[in-house]
């Protein structure tokens, strides 16, 4: 059930009954929900596409520094979060986590008073597993005992990142890995009902993922409805946001496959819950400008979360325009929180159109070729009902003012064209 539909079936009362026995959603309706974290996209940064595993208490601290710098909260930017690798190799007594002594000689629990101080929250990084991705102590068996240091820590955002990483743990049924997140997630409403919950599962249960179909010697194609049913239970089980996809890295091939991997997945997200193609790598790597560009705006016309990978303790000009541009920021964080469809696909040249809840649209269209291309857009091609809208281009920041049927643009070679549209009142 989609925490959407509740406020409806709540004027049944033994509907009531069912929903609140039923341990689907661990939140009453979509107002606690709501005013507990938020509707829109969370947006913040994780330590994990610069760092990996080179992480400490000095990078944090510097992490947010510059976050307050840049006045990154001013754009929206409001989650620090430490990925995997802040724990110690062992457990400590009672099988609590420990944070690892060397990186992290205070603990946790200063780096959350610091980052707050300087405007922003702090996330920290789990596993239903025995064992995290990178080999340190899971939370299997033992999440009440880890949502409350999480919880006593002051953490406000949980990445619960689904490895496999012994083979037994592979092929694990549907029911048992929706059980395990569902186990945290309780445990982390019961002691804070504010943190974020985030799912990093990335499709196992499904059997979409890549390496669960290969151990399970599957080679048909991944259908939409795979695709949909995969994820369809991360709501349910109270995820504000879930990976639908393995993991990014800074090269522009692999941006452009990860936005084919979220056909079909729009209908999943909605205020509260959305579609995670997984932590933005604007900054990182060799990407040129118009491809941290067309990425950046890629993830806000899905309603991705808005989680930052690049080192912000020094930010170059040019990518901090592109990070903080609150135009197309706005589209991410429309209240409508709807998620953009693919609506022409000319190979190269792909249109993504996005509702906004003023009765706008966004509209963005993608050249995934390695040459400038000259592209007409035409309205009703883009299945738009009106012949004359109001344009706005949100790189250039520009009005391009009243435009009938259709409007031709050069769109350069691995760059985006973004516009709102708003329906001319005349027409
Ligand atoms: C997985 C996740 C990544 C990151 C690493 C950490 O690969 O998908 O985002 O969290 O684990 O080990």
């Amino acid at each position: 059930m989609k925490r959407t539909a509740l406020p409806k079936l709540l004027s049944c009362p033994l509907l009531i009954v069912a929903v609140l026995t039923s341990g689907m959603n661990v939140y009453a309706n979509e107002a606690d929900y709501a005013k507990n974290i938020g509707k829109t996209p969370p947006m913040g940064w994780n330590s994990w596409n610069k760092f990996h595993a080179g992480i400490s208490a000095e990078i944090i601290r510097g992490i947010a520094d510059g976050a307050a710098k840049y006045k990154l909260n001013e754009a929206g930017y409001k989650y620090l979060v430490i990925d995997d690798a802040w724990q110690a190799r062992r457990l400590g007594p009672n099988g609590k986590l420990v944070a690892n002594p060397t990186k992290f000689r205070d603990g946790i629990a200063p780096l959350v008073k610091y980052v707050r101080q300087r405007g922003f929250e702090l996330g920290i990084y789990a596993c239903p597993n025995r064992v995290t991705c990178a080999g340190f102590p899971g939370s299997l068996g033992r999440e009440q005992l880890h949502a409350k240091q999480f919880a006593d820590w002051g953490c406000k955002f949980l990445k619960y990142d689904f490895c496999p990483t012994r083979s037994k743990e592979i092929g694990l049924p549907y029911d048992e890995v929706v059980r395990r997140y569902r186990v945290m997630s309780k445990a982390l409403h019961a002691v804070d009902p504010h943190i974020v919950y985030a799912i990093c599962e990335k499709g196992h249960a499904g059997r979409i993922n890549r390496r669960t179909r290969r151990h399970a010697g599957i080679t048909t194609p991944v259908t939409d409805e795979q695709r949909r049913k995969a994820f369809a239970w991360c709501p349910e089980v109270g995820g504000v946001m879930w990976r639908t996809t393995g993991d990014i890295s800074a090269k522009w091939d692999r941006i452009v496959s990860i936005v084919d991997e979220q056909e079909g997945l729009a209908e999943l997200s909605g205020p509260g819950a959305f579609n995670d193609p997984d932590m933005l790598e604007v900054g990182n790597g060799n990407l040129t400008a118009s491809e941290n560009r067309a990425h950046f705006s890629l993830w806000c016309m899905l309603s991705a979360p808005l989680i930052l990978g690049n080192d912000l303790r020094k930010i170059p000009r040019e990518m901090l325009e592109i990070i903080t541009n609150k135009e197309v920021i706005a589209l991410d964080q429309d209240l409508m929180c709807k998620a953009a469809e693919k609506v022409v696909d000319q190979g190269d040249i792909e249109c993504f159109l996005k509702p906004l809840a003023d009765g706008d649209f966004a509209v963005c269209v993608l050249n995934r070729s390695r040459q400038a291309k000259e592209v007409v857009i035409d309205w009703s091609k883009l299945g738009l009902s009106r012949d004359t809208y109001a344009v706005r281009d949100l790189w250039a920041h520009k009005d391009l003012g009243s435009i009938k049927n259709r409007l031709t643009r050069t769109v350069g070679s691995h760059d985006v064209f973004v516009a709102r549209l708003t329906a001319d009142s005349k027409d």
